[in-house]
């Protein structure tokens, strides 16, 4: 479900497309992962995990190029932290689709693994950066990176980048 009225932190998110988009995109990836439950392993995985690694790519690769090369100079460490958060979630994204079907455990295991990753993630962005951004930037710059990272993540979406 969408929740663009929520408040986190000092600031709304519907007063930002670039923070209404971000949040939307984690949003659309929480239901990706909680399709989990809903399929058998085998559907998952060939049908629902390419489009769950493809918005992870592409949305993480769009942020680094845009948002955390901005946010760098503003607090280095947070954005430090960030990007190997990201790395980590490839890694799991990476094992998974070398890991055959016939060993569900270890699939399963692992998908766990990326789920609580990708869960840490958004929480530290949908606090700690929504609140840096919101603090540091105009409503010009936010607008301006909304079209950049909106413009990098269809570059990588249809160059099959994220793919
Ligand atoms: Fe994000
Ligand atoms: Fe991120």
């Amino acid at each position: 479900m969408k929740d663009s009225h929520s408040r986190k932190g000092n600031f709304q998110i519907i007063d930002s497309d670039l923070l209404s988009e971000l949040h939307s995109d984690h949003m659309e990836v929480a239901n990706l992962l909680g399709d989990f439950e809903r399929q058998d392993l085998r559907t998952y995985a060939n049908d629902i995990f390419p489009m769950l690694k493809e918005e992870i790519t592409a949305h993480c690769e769009a942020e680094q190029l845009t948002i955390y090369n901005k946010l760098a100079k503003e607090d280095e460490s947070l954005i430090k932290a960030a990007k190997s958060e990201h790395h980590e979630i490839k890694e799991f994204l990476k094992t998974l689709e070398s890991t055959s079907l016939t060993d569900e455990k270890a699939w399963e295991e692992t998908f766990k693994d990326l789920k609580s990753a990708v869960q840490h993630h958004v929480e530290e962005e949908e606090s700690e950066m929504f609140e840096l951004i919101s603090r540091q930037m105009s409503k010009k710059m936010q607008d301006e990176l909304y079209d950049q990272f909106m413009e990098a993540k269809d570059e990588l979406k249809s160059s099959g980048r994220a793919a």
